[in-house]
């Protein structure tokens, strides 16, 4: 066990399923203290269990990304609790599908109250922390789905995750000379739940990916959260507003 990220306290929404936990899992293993957000206790109770059971250090904070009193107090309770923020993984989404016509509003609003404002405010309360506070990283889940590709019935999470995108390389430029250095993940599909059609079984997503991935198969959680833990790492010291697609060629 390599120990890059030993006294460094990381903040990931979305912590408590796929790729956030995949993210806490990792950053534990190299040391970090993860605190864990999310909506719900049980799923956040349950990646602090797996860290520990590791012997890893963890924490959960449930709090809603769309409400900024709800990130205040998990960006304030992480300081208090564990004297610092670091690093901040942003990877809070939905996915919201269907013909436009038929979207209703209120579906095209829990897609941009989460996926787009809950980034919004996720760095807006990070960076009032760490530019006071010797600077710091963050990482945000976009997705290829948005600036690198678009499909039809997808194209209010294509905005919503376009628009991540758009926010990250904007602030990326903005925050560096405070010492932030800010980045974005583009993903296509990933083996969780959100890149199953519902009712859809995992072997019949392997088959549907044959044709529409290049490289034939989903992405392993593994995959997905070492580009995370590259990006927050010294060796990416250098990479400032990126967004680093991760889809096997699905984008190319
Ligand atoms: N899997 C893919 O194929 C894929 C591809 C491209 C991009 N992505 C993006 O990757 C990220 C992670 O997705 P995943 O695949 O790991 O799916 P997931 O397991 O469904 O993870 C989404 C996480 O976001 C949390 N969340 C949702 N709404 C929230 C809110 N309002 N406040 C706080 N947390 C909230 C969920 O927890 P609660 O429900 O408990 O709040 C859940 O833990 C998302 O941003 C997604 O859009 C995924």
């Amino acid at each position: 066990m390599t120990a890059r990220f030993t006294g460094k306290v990381v903040l990931i929404t979305g912590g408590g399923s796929g790729i956030g936990r995949a993210a806490a899992l990792a950053f534990a293993g190299e040391g970090a203290t993860v605190v864990v957000a999310g909506r719900n206790a049980e799923p956040l109770a349950e990646t602090v269990k797996l860290i520990e059971a590791e012997g890893g250090r963890a924490d959960a904070v449930t709090a809603d990304v769309s409400s900024s009193p709800d990130v205040a107090r998990l960006v304030a309770t992480t300081v208090e609790r564990h004297g610092g923020l670091h690093i901040a993984f942003n990877n809070a989404g939905v996915l919201e599908t269907g013909p436009l016509a038929d979207m209703d509003e209120a579906a095209w609003d829990r897609l941009i109250s989460v996926n787009l404002t809950g980034v919004f405010l996720s760095m807006k309360h990070q960076i009032a922390h760490m530019r006071d506070n010797g600077g710091g990283v963050i990482i945000n889940t976009a997705s290829n789905l948005g600036a690198h590709m678009r499909l039809p019935y997808l194209g209010a999470y294509a905005a919503s995750k376009a628009a991540v995108s758009a926010l990250s390389r904007a602030a990326a430029r903005e925050c560096i000379g405070q010492g932030i250095r800010v980045n974005a993940i583009s993903p296509g599909p990933v083996d969780t739940a959100m890149s199953l059609r519902p009712g859809e079984t995992e072997d019949a997503r392997a088959e549907r990916m044959k044709d529409a991935v290049p490289i034939g198969r989903v992405g392993t959680l593994a995959e997905a959260a070492s580009a995370v833990i590259w990006l927050a790492s010294p060796e990416a010291g250098f990479t400032v507003g990126h967004d680093l697609v991760i889809d096997g060629g699905a984008s190319a």
